[in-house]
């Protein structure tokens, strides 16, 4: 087969859900032995022509083709028989099985000489898999007990069974951390070496430009054009994607911080050991680390969602001990959490029950009656500053693209009363455009008088919006520093625990 002929094409797709277009008469084709990037804001219906690739949704039109001969998908395991295999936005692992058993699910698991399962061999070989991509991570525990980052994994190690000739990962880097990253795109290059095929989706347009070698844009559910890398610029890719360019930078501060309002002393729990800091109102202060530094912990344990072991709080120089979340809610203390799917979101629930969840009582007449309109025109509101895209605020967030999702986690803090946002990875899974509205909105918050204490792995983001930083390693504190004039490569050292070179 010569190489620049396509073996797999979606031809003219369309799809139509209640209310949204998600995908609009769009083509795509794969060469053999390609990265092929494919990118769009949210909504954009990326994930959509993808569970439609996986035969998980079925297209009202448009055809399916292998070498030129048509495919009709079924199910998830048509796709398999055909060689198509996938990491999907929501990783579809089945909580309560082990690593192992999700890696080999729907596939012969291998058996004993009295026919029963070979748990041992199971293991075994799921920890070869995953060895083999250069990701350490358990395989005999429900994945349930692991991390978004190890779900991950465990899903990446799935798509890697049997010989997938293409293999479809929608976001696969959004949890995982640099080094895993790079293990990730030496097996994208070693699949590409052996001529296997890559669809690659992803927010991050540093990446794309790294491991692709073609790149399909959509916008609005069509596909505005199709690239070799390399032909387009970053904000060129940007304009296609959104429609309009972006002002790179992320907006300053406007105010200065005021008194100070929040103290933590000597806080310790889970995997922290010891953490001190004075929050101010309007400040924005960032907790640096790597992955396993105990920065989720720390918001944990202001949030009441973990119990600490030792260590005092005090909000308004009041002692400050919630003992559950909704303790810290009605002290004004609120978290956008890292796995939204877990603490954040009802996904069954209507994005407006969502939004208004935890303010309900503003809106209830002696907690009886909640006042409709009231709530629906509130809802609006905050739809309209996050730049949310559904078709109502009565569709199901399960139905809204992932980084639509994200924006109704946030939307829901901005209608409450708040003192304090606890910010876990607020970005992850949100597009270019979105990005800059949410750093926006944080910046409008902090200026209401709101202390922020911001997670992030994207050093750019936290040096950009912090005033201040904290560094943690290992769940210790190792510095407490103002973030001007503080490089990206001084911050990395100060994380690894080294001794800055300026
Ligand atoms: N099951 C569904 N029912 C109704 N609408 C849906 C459903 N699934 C997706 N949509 C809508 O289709 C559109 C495309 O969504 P899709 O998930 O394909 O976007 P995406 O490009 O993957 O976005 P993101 O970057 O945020 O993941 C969105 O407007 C979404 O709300
Ligand atoms: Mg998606």
């Amino acid at each position: 087969m010569v190489d620049d002929k396509p073996w797999f094409v979606l031809n003219d797709i369309v799809k139509q859900y209640p209310g949204v277009l998600a995908v609009n008469h769009a083509s795509l084709s794969l060469l053999p032995g390609e990265v092929h990037g494919l990118i769009g804001g949210n909504g954009a219906g990326k994930s959509t022509l993808i569970k439609i690739m996986a035969g998980v949704v079925r297209p009202d039109r448009g055809q399916i083709l292998m070498n030129g001969e048509r495919l009709d998908l079924h199910s998830g395991n048509d796709a398999y028989r055909y060689g198509l295999s996938f990491i999907h936005q929501e990783l579809n692992l089945v909580p309560y099985l082990s690593g192992a058993e999700n890696i080999f699910l729907g596939r012969p698991y291998p058996k004993t000489r009295f026919g029963t399962i070979d748990w041992k061999a199971l293991n075994r070989r799921a920890e070869r898999i995953m060895l083999e991509l250069g990701m350490r991570v358990r395989v005999d525990v429900p994945v349930s007990r692991l991390t978004r980052g190890e779900q991950a994994m465990i899903s990446l190690g799935r798509a890697f069974v049997g010989d997938a000739r293409i293999i479809v990962m929608d976001e696969p880097t959004a949890s995982l951390t640099d080094e895993e990253i790079r293990n990730l795109f030496r097996v994208i290059r070693e699949l590409k070496a052996r001529q296997r095929t890559v669809l690659y989706v992803s927010h991050r347009l540093d990446e794309i430009f790294e491991i692709c070698d073609r790149v399909t844009i959509m916008r609005d559910g069509s596909v505005v054009g199709v690239y070799p890398i390399g032909a387009l610029n970053q904000s060129e890719m940007v304009r296609l994607m959104i429609g309009r360019s972006l002002g790179e930078s992320i907006p300053p501060a406007q105010s200065r911080a005021g008194r100070v309002f929040f103290r933590v002393e000597g806080l310790a729990g889970g995997l922290v050991q010891g953490v001190r800091f004075d929050l101010r109102e309007g400040e924005i202060l960032g907790l640096a680390g790597l992955v396993g530094a105990g920065r989720s912990e720390v918001l944990h344990l202001i949030y009441g969602s973990i119990k600490p072991q030792r260590g005092q709080m005090w909000l308004d120089d009041k002692p400050f001990s919630p003992r559950s979340p909704a303790d810290a809610i009605r002290a004004g203390v609120a978290l956008v959490p890292e796995e939204r799917h877990q603490q954040g979101l009802v996904l069954s629930r209507p994005v407006l029950q969502n939004i208004t969840l935890p303010a309900l009582d503003r809106f209830a007449w002696r907690s009886l009656f909640v006042n409709r309109a009231a709530e629906q025109s509130a809802g609006q509101k905050v739809a309209q500053q996050v730049h949310l895209k559904a078709a109502s605020l009565d569709q199901k967030v399960n139905q809204l693209s992932g980084g639509n999702q994200q924006k109704v986690v946030f939307a829901r803090w901005l209608q409450t009363r708040l003192r304090m946002l606890l910010l876990d990875e607020p970005t992850r899974g949100v597009d270019v455009g979105a990005r800059f509205e949410i750093y926006r909105i944080i910046r409008e918050l902090a200026a209401a008088g709101i202390g922020i204490v911001l997670v992030s792995s994207d050093l750019q983001e936290l040096l950009g919006l912090a005033d201040r930083l904290i560094v943690l390693r290992e769940g210790r504190q190792l510095a407490d520093l103002p973030a001007a004039g503080l490089s990206q490569e001084a911050l990395l050292h100060y994380c690894y625990g080294e001794v800055p070179c300026e």
